[in-house]
């Protein structure tokens, strides 16, 4: 098949907008490939950090995004034959990812690996930048957002949820900083994507997310 027609959802938004849950069952649902493109500057982070890079070297730090050796079997991620699928989610890990996230050359290094995951019968793309940058001719483009509050009260319950001691106040000061990288940054910045429908979760299920994102596949075309 051309890849040009395999069809691309590609869902967006900022941290704990839910957008991780809501694209992987979506994909489930329709028996598409998932993307999670944050994954990818996550095990560049955690590499630059394990390697003990320095993180203002965009060209060592663009050689790490290019050299990973990485794959994603099932649940699992893999870097370098460990099993890495938990030690990516660290918010050292994430805050490192969101600072190397600003590099030109290393957004470019990941852009093939992004690429590939278009694969038949299609791919459920979820990240910051999948709508306006990576996939422009997505078939559908949502844009999750949800207001800081209620971010900061999932990935608090979602840390408590696995034993991690949280502080909830600590937890909306990274968020909002966090938020102000992402969205102010000069390359890729987090906007939604020209044409994309824009879906508030604050309060949502995850459950009325996905059936709102169906809809709209459904109705493509109609
Ligand atoms: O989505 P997640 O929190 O796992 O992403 C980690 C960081 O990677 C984000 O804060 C963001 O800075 C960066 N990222 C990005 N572009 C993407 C996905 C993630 O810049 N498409």
């Amino acid at each position: 098949m051309v890849t040009s027609v395999i069809p691309v959802i590609a869902i967006d938004g900022p941290t704990a907008s839910g957008k991780g849950t809501v694209a992987h069952r979506v994909a489930d649902k329709l028996g598409f490939h998932y993307l999670d493109s944050g994954a990818l500057y996550r095990l560049t982070a955690l590499s630059a950090i394990r390697r003990g890079t320095d993180l203002n070297d965009e060209h060592a730090l663009a050689k790490l995004a290019e050299h990973l050796q990485c794959s994603f079997q099932g649940g699992d991620i893999i870097l370098s034959h460990e099993n890495v699928t938990e030690a990516i989610r660290a918010e050292e890990v994430g805050n490192t990812a969101s600072k190397i996230a600003t590099f030109h050359a290393v957004r470019h290094a990941l852009l093939g690996l992004q690429l590939g995951f278009r694969k038949a019968p299609g791919v459920v793309a979820d990240g910051r930048d999948m709508g306006s940058v990576i996939f422009p001719n997505a078939v559908l483009k949502v844009f999750l957002t949800a207001s800081v509050a209620a971010r900061a009260e999932r990935r608090y319950k979602q840390l408590i949820g696995k034993g991690i001691s949280a502080n909830m106040e600590d937890l909306l000061m990274d968020l909002q900083a966090r938020d102000d990288r992402d969205t102010n940054r000069t390359i890729a910045p987090l906007v939604p994507a020209e044409g994309a429908h824009v879906l508030d979760t604050s309060n949502l299920t995850a459950d009325e997310a996905v059936a709102q994102v169906l809809q709209w596949y459904a109705a493509i075309g109609k």
